[in-house]
């Protein structure tokens, strides 16, 4: 399971006891810490109680943490509607740090943090990058942007938590970030699986081979990825990668990470945000188990609470393994992700896994969707590895065409393009464009 030797995951003892508490024991600081969240919300922000009470419930209706179902669903669009700072939960003079999330169209998403709520954030990404195989005594390379979006600062705040060396290298200079990975020699990156992958073309590209860089541990998130893509950087790097789940609505990264010693999706830290999954058509609660669209609820968030937040993730719920802890399955995508294609769903991770596993193809895709007369048509840029004969591309290119259509349904073309024509992402990748008429 561990593919760097040197990784070993945190002995129980530099543990959080919570991590290690029974089910019971977590449960009893759900549901005490859910009470207060609620009242928080109701008693404080005026759309909590209006909220509430036209749908005929209250705060005091919660008795124990099944009854939570009985309450509404917040959704971005109350967040739009609320925008700036509508749904905060405390006076301007409590908040110490306002972030946003630019979402694709319209207004940003805007949210405030309280003092606490930074010190939570902190403390949770510190047990992040602990789950992940990281130490005080290493060196962390933070790639996510700083700025607005809260991956920079959410995993800065936490790497220096932790005691470890930040070198905050932030979002983009390429070049610059290799140079620093070569001469700095960190332990530990932290960025975007796409931009990942742009540094390591960027490393070969210096001539050296990115096994041998100093970096031990990787932790990604911000965007889906797939198994065959950790597989695939895993061996190009020869580091550990593991998986890191956030959104800005409900904290940013560190809501959820993925264990070193299991890797089997990000366990959800449930002390601070009570996950339930729901069938997103009808918004009825589903067993653990099943897939459906993943909806949080902050348990001590000040700054702004945020109660069965739908996040239109698409996972499943799983019983702990490295922690007593629930884990979520790797995100499929988002509900708004989904394309499809002549009748058939299809998620841009589902083609990416089958490009991973082609040992002729490179990481790098691109998906564009139209209409061709009345029929959807669906074009799939992809890159072949360096060294790859333009022969072996074809043929690359034609078992990818076969596999889609044998594992995923759908006719597609594969079109073959030069190594670098593909755009590469500095923060989060845009794989997809859709050029069809909207509601056609
Ligand atoms: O992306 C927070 C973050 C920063 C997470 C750094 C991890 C690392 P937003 O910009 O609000 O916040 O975007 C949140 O990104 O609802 C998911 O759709 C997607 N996402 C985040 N992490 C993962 C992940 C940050 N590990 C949205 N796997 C979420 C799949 C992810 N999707």
């Amino acid at each position: 399971m561990i593919n760097n030797p040197a990784n070993r995951p945190p002995a129980k003892s530099e543990l959080e006891p919570i991590e290690t508490a029974s089910r019971e024991e977590l449960a009893a600081v759900q549901l005490e810490r859910l009470r207060w969240s609620l009242n928080h919300a109701y008693s404080n922000i005026p759309f909590y109680k209006n909220h509430y009470d036209s749908h005929g419930v209250h705060p005091s209706d919660l008795k124990s943490l099944e009854d939570l179902a009985k309450f509404p669903f917040t959704v971005k669009k109350d967040m739009r509607d609320n925008y700036p700072f509508g749904l905060f939960g405390v006076p301007m003079e409590d908040i110490v740090r306002i972030h946003a999330s630019s979402g694709t169209t319209g207004k940003p998403t805007v949210v405030g943090y309280t003092r606490n709520d930074i010190d939570n954030w902190a403390n949770l990404m510190k047990r992040s990058i602990r789950a992940a195989g990281g130490r005080r005594s290493d060196k962390i390379h933070i790639s996510y942007g700083y700025g607005l979006f809260t991956g920079g600062l959410g995993a800065h705040y936490g790497a220096e938590r932790l005691g470890a060396a930040v070198i905050p290298m932030g979002g983009g200079q390429t070049e610059k970030q290799v140079q620093l990975i070569r001469d700095f020699q960190p332990d530990v990156i932290m960025v975007t699986p796409s931009y990942l992958l742009n540094i390591i073309d960027e490393i070969e590209r210096q001539g050296i081979n990115p096994r041998e860089t100093s970096l031990r541990i990787g932790i990604f998130g911000a965007e889906p990825w797939t198994q065959a893509m950790r597989v695939e950087i895993e061996e190009r790097m020869g580091i550990d990668a593991t998986d890191i789940y956030g959104l800005s609505e409900i904290q940013g990264p560190a809501v959820a990470q993925e264990c070193l010693e299991t890797k089997d999706g990000p366990t959800i830290w449930e002390d601070y945000f009570y996950p339930e999954i729901i069938n997103p058509e009808t918004g009825e609660v589903l067993p653990d188990g099943q897939e459906g669209e993943l909806v949080f609820t902050t348990l001590a968030k000040e700054g702004i609470p945020m109660l069965r937040y739908r996040t239109r993730d698409l996972t499943t719920l799983l019983p702990g393994t490295a922690r007593t802890m629930r884990r979520m399955a790797k995100i499929t995508g988002r509900s708004d992700d989904m394309l499809i294609i002549r009748g058939v769903n299809v998620f841009p991770t589902q083609i990416e896994e089958l490009i991973c596993k082609s040992p002729q193809l490179a990481p790098h895709y691109f998906i564009e969707v139209y209409k061709d007369g009345h029929m959807d048509s669906v074009d799939v840029l992809v890159e072949p590895k360096p060294g790859v004969s333009k022969e072996d591309q074809a043929a690359a290119a034609k078992q990818l065409q076969h596999d889609i259509k044998t594992y995923i349904g759908i006719s597609t073309t594969i079109k073959p393009v030069d190594i670098g024509d593909i755009v590469r992402s500095e923060g989060k990748a845009k794989r997809v464009i859709d050029k069809r008429p909207k509601g056609g």
